[in-house]
């Protein structure tokens, strides 16, 4: 632990508990290339279980399971329709170009959402001219967003427009399970409109490493190809997959909590002079904005940083916090504390609303 250090900067940076330590050193395991670790085999099953899916495939990051879904999904040249603000083009390198050879019709929508009509007016003609449009992705929750949950309707819709048009369809699911427990639903439910759902076990469930893919078993062997082709096929990986195991069965419930104290967050932040909360707090995300008058999201963090609070900037005024496993309540009031403490005009600084 960093002793003093409020953590905010992402869900990711949880430490496996001492259980699930446990659990990691008990594991058995074999050799996951070779097909016979009977631990990641154990989460496989799993996993498809709990997603309701025929097949799933254990791989290291959220980022390699929607790359070697969008890999397994189209050919070079095909486009896929995503939402402007997702992570695969935000954050994943450009890699639906660099390995899959995909162009991306990016689409606009607030929250990171958007509806059955952008899908519709985002499908190419078939001509001799178009790309083909092949496969639509949809993330839940949406990280840029502000964590935001998509509506079981709004996907219904999205969905089904994408099935009428002939294409498929992948759900980015990283924090999947923030969604369910913000509304109810099970994982299976958001799932079952999906051709492939990738989730990870390193954000709010709290491993150290992984995520997986889900969908037929056609599908998902192509992933598993794909997955050895892009470096991500692992030895004795039961040691992972013993951790995400233990998760799924111990960390999901919890998440509630991170819920309750990004609201706490949220309602504190909001409340300092200089600071606005621009994205509905739905989740485990807050994000605020920062008054130019304060200096940068990148001079507030570097400030923030220096009274044990660390919080990413994500664009020029504004700063993203994430709640997770390793913050409590008193931790998240001492982070309010220090974020208005960072906030606080001094002799230089006048703000436009003071
Ligand atoms: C929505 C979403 N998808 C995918 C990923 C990629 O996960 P990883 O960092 O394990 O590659 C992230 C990471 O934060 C994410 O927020």
């Amino acid at each position: 632990m960093n002793t003093g250090i409020v953590d905010l900067r992402s869900d990711t940076v949880t430490r496996p508990t001492s259980a699930m330590r446990a659990a990691m050193a008990a594991a058995e395991v074999g050799d996951d290339v070779l097909g016979d670790d009977p631990t990641v085999i154990r989460l496989q099953e799993r996993i498809a279980e709990i997603m309701g899916k025929p097949a799933a495939v254990f791989v290291p990051s959220g980022s390699m399971a929607n790359q070697a879904a969008i890999r397994a999904h189209t050919e070079p040249g095909d486009e896929v329709i995503a939402h402007r603000d997702s992570h695969i083009i935000h954050y994943e390198t450009g890699a639906p170009a660099a390995l899959s050879g995909v162009m991306i019709r990016p689409l606009d929508g607030p929250a990171g959402l958007f509806d059955a009509a952008d899908v519709d007016g985002a499908v190419r003609p078939n001509n001799a001219h178009s790309p083909w449009s092949k496969l639509l992705v949809v993330e839940n929750t949406h990280n840029r967003g502000g964590g935001s949950v998509w509506k079981m309707d709004r996907i219904e819709r999205v969905a089904e427009r994408a099935r009428a048009h002939g294409l498929k369809s992948h759900l980015d699911g990283a924090r999947v399970w923030n969604a369910c427990i913000a509304t109810g639903h099970a994982p299976a439910e958001y799932a079952r409109h999906f051709d492939t759902v990738s989730c990870c076990f390193s954000k709010g469930l709290g491993a150290p490493v992984g995520s997986a893919v889900c969908g037929s078993r056609e599908t998902i062997t192509r992933v598993h190809r794909f997955r050895k082709m892009f470096g991500g096929a692992m030895r004795q990986a039961g040691i992972l997959a013993a951790a995400a195991l233990h998760a799924l069965e111990h960390h999901r419930e919890r998440m509630a909590d991170d819920h309750a104290n990004a609201r706490r967050l949220a309602e504190g932040v909001g409340g300092i002079r200089g600071l606005s909360i621009p994205l509905p707090v739905e989740t485990n995300m807050v994000f605020f904005d920062v008054e130019p008058a304060l200096g940068t999201a990148a001079a507030v963090c570097e400030r923030l940083s220096a009274r044990g609070v660390w919080a990413l900037a994500t664009a020029p005024q504004r700063v993203r916090c994430v709640c997770h496993l390793d913050v409590d309540r008193a931790m998240i009031d001492r982070a309010i504390g220090e974020i208005a403490g960072t906030a606080a005009p001094s002799p230089g600084r006048s703000l436009a609303h003071a």
